[in-house]
């Protein structure tokens, strides 16, 4: 391998269009340095339609693709010519977003002589620890956001194994389908998280979806629906809810996710740890995990089992270019690359050997 590679990522899959360049030295072969990441995200666009409409996302990412590339190169004080290889998200994703960003991939292959390497967006999310804090290998994940939601045991750069995930909304979804019942502005996660600070958890019993069952998956759709109820009892009773009715009802959902995620990840954790991992890690990824609720819990989970509790910076957590840039850095020194018949996947689950999510993921079909 030679002494440094530098990669461009891209990543257009959902609703945000990225590119960004990471180094990676032969003086520290663990640890990725991003030279730049530019992140162009579209909720302006969807915000009239309450989620993400895949044609305007893939339009949007068509105009502004080639305009993150030029400004990650900029900001590096790079041109194309200084770069080793191309590596794009390939899935999974939103199709027409997935194929903006691999066809422009393509075209910036041929146009430069790099190779080009396809990337696999949760492997992107999955590897970030790597890139962060130089991860070891088998560490636990916990990928959440709005369009994600699976304990993984990351094992290697292509080898992953999925313990569970949800079978309906992924919590960011739920969050921002909450919000939306409330009245409170989208991106719903931030909104809730602040109402709730000054709600009372106990008022609404909310349930624990999937608790009573063993292992790991999980289900958030049920949730949403409870707090409705809730909502429209409050409603019939008194004409309309207070300020103080909208924090307890959101304090109380945000305690159900904390309290389903704490749980199962217990239960992860337990499987994990019969690998007997030399340095036994939990991280997580996704824009869930900026709540700090949320991460309060998990971090009480890894004290009381010794996990090492590990998560990047929010801009590291939520999509974002460089985590493709770094997982095309493993795969391209796992000695693989891709040629002109790379597909764009809309569907692409990380371990292909665990049975597929009934839904996975709705916002984004994420697998
Ligand atoms: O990772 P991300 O930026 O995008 C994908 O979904 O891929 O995550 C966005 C999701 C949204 O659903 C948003 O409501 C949620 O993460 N989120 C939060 C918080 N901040 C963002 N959820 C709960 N608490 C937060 N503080
Ligand atoms: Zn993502």
């Amino acid at each position: 391998m030679r002494d440094t590679l530098t990669i461009l990522g891209l990543e257009s899959s959902c609703d945000d269009t990225a590119a960004a360049i990471v180094r990676l030295s032969g003086d520290a072969p663990d640890e990725g340095v991003i030279l730049s990441s530019v992140v162009a995200g579209q909720t302006e666009l969807h915000a009239d339609f309450g989620g993400v409409v895949p044609e305007i996302a893939a339009r949007a990412h068509t105009e502004k693709l080639d305009l993150c590339v030029e400004e990650a190169l900029d900001a590096a004080g790079l041109t194309l010519h200084d770069i080793d290889a191309i590596a794009v998200t390939a899935g999974p994703g939103l199709i027409g977003g997935v194929l903006a960003g691999v066809m422009l991939a393509k075209g910036l292959s041929v146009a430069s002589g790099k190779p080009l390497v396809g990337v696999n967006h949760l492997a992107g999310h999955a590897l970030t620890p790597r890139l962060t804090d130089g991860a070891r290998f088998p560490y636990l994940m916990l990928l959440v956001s709005g369009g994600h939601c699976q304990f993984l045991i990351a094992k290697g750069p292509e080898d992953f194994e999925r313990l569970g995930g949800t079978i309906d909304d992924a919590p960011g979804e739920a969050f921002d389908k909450t919000a939306r019942l409330l009245g409170l502005e989208q991106p719903g996660g931030p909104s809730v998280e602040r109402e709730a600070q000054v709600g009372d958890p106990k008022r609404f019993r909310l349930p624990r979806p999937l608790l009573d069952r063993p292992g790991c998956d999980m289900s958030f759709s049920g949730l949403k629906t409870a707090l409705l109820r809730e909502r429209d009892q409050l409603i019939a009773a008194k004409g309309g809810i207070t300020r103080q009715d909208r924090a307890d009802l959101c304090a109380a959902f945000q305690a159900s996710v904390s309290d389903v995620l704490a749980e199962k990840s217990r239960r992860a954790i337990r499987a994990y740890l019969a690998l007997s991992p030399d340095a036994p890690t939990l991280a997580v990824a996704g824009g869930v995990a900026a709540n700090k609720s949320i991460r309060g819990a998990l971090e009480t989970v890894c004290a009381e089992t010794g996990v090492m509790f590990i998560a990047p910076p929010l801009a590291l957590c939520t999509d974002n270019a460089a985590m493709i840039a770094w997982a095309g850095i493993e795969r391209l020194r796992a000695g693989h690359t891709d040629g002109l018949d790379l597909s764009a996947r809309p569907r692409w689950p990380l371990d292909q050997s665990a049975a597929p999510m009934l839904g996975s993921g709705k916002r984004g079909a994420k697998a």
